[in-house]
């Protein structure tokens, strides 16, 4: 194992088998995660190209719904790691002859595969399976609930560009009511020291959201010039079952971050988007590949938080029974 090997320099203890929601998380935990993947991120700048973190485990990346980054960037972190890894991709499955996701990932996992990354358009469902296998199950997305290692991978990109998350603004714009990025955002950011604004129209932002902490605003004008970072969360179309705003246009014309709004943004500004983005409706080219965009940031940084849960997971899993796990309330910082 290298000298600046990110597990050996850390003197924490990761206790969780699974990694369901940062609404579970203590600020120690996503603190650990954070700081694990900074270390990935600089070992693997210095030129390392491969681990053995997870040397003879297999992965499996049981996909219910599509995906580009989450399920490439955790396929790349089990390579980065040396796990074999194992591509599921519902449509072309034994499901469409009626077999329930819970016997399918059973039957995963009966090959060998101990660590599951799922995502599933139903709310819950990594939830239900994390009660029903023996292996660890990392959230990739679960309909309207949350979205983890995304908003692990926005807070990594805020701090590693502001260096610390206390006292910083920041907005989620867009359709919060069908986001799992920003109920996941939401309770990291929280728990970081940030504040957090949601903004859309009213159709868009939950009754009582409020009680999480967070203001409420129908207005991007309004905001636009107190706020460090603004998350422009795409329009959940697919999860849309009637009109909930008039017309993209408007949507664009009130909510979407186009130039002039940057301009009158503060100067340093960092402008995030989860992807998949939708140019000329969340935000124009102009902004997504201006200079204020950290978008394909959090897409590298993406690839080293979900190295670091894959492997701080497999510590858990792993470690001796002889050594006291320090349980999360209590770990030190
Ligand atoms: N941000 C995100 O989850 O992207 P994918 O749907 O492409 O995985």
């Amino acid at each position: 194992m290298p000298a600046s090997d990110p597990s050996a320099s850390s003197p924490r203890l990761w206790s969780r088998k699974h990694i369901l929601g940062l609404q579970d998380l203590s600020a120690n935990e996503l603190t650990m995660i954070l700081d694990r993947a900074a270390e990935f991120k600089r070992f693997f700048s210095d030129g390392c190209t491969k681990l053995d973190h997870l040397k003879g485990v297999t992965v499996g990346n049981l996909f219910f719904e599509p995906s580009t980054r989450t399920k490439t960037s955790f396929g790349l972190a089990a390579k980065r790691l040396s796990a074999e890894i194992v591509d599921f991709t519902a449509s072309s499955s034994s499901l469409t002859k009626g077999e329930t996701f819970i016997d399918t990932a059973r039957n995963i996992e009966a090959m060998g595969v101990t660590q599951m990354v799922v995502r599933h358009a139903t709310s819950g469902v990594p939830h239900q399976l994390a009660r029903h296998l023996n292996a660890g199950v990392i959230n990739a997305g679960d309909g309207t609930h949350e979205h983890p290692t995304q908003g692990l991978l926005d807070i990594f990109t805020i701090r590693a560009h502001r260096g610390s998350l206390s006292g910083l603004t920041v907005a989620l714009v867009g359709d919060i009511l069908h986001s799992r990025v920003a109920r996941s955002n939401i309770w990291g950011l929280k728990k970081l020291g940030a504040k957090v604004i949601v903004c859309g129209p009213a159709t868009l932002i939950p009754v009582h959201i409020e009680r999480l902490g967070v203001e409420v605003s129908h207005s991007l004008d309004d905001i636009v010039e107190r706020t460090d970072v603004i998350n422009l969360l795409r329009i959940q179309a697919e999860r849309q079952r009637s009109a909930f705003f008039p017309s993209i246009y408007e949507y664009a014309h009130f909510f979407g971050m186009n130039g002039n709004r940057v301009r009158r943004a503060r100067k340093n500004v960092l402008i995030l988007a989860p992807g998949p983005i939708n140019r000329g409706v969340e935000l124009t080219s102009e902004v997504a590949d201006g200079d204020q965009s950290v978008i394909l940031d959090q897409v590298t940084n993406g690839l080293f938080v979900r190295m670091s849960c894959l492997s701080l997971m497999h510590e858990a899993a792993t470690r001796p029974p002889t050594v006291n796990t320090v349980r999360s309330e209590e770990v030190i910082v």
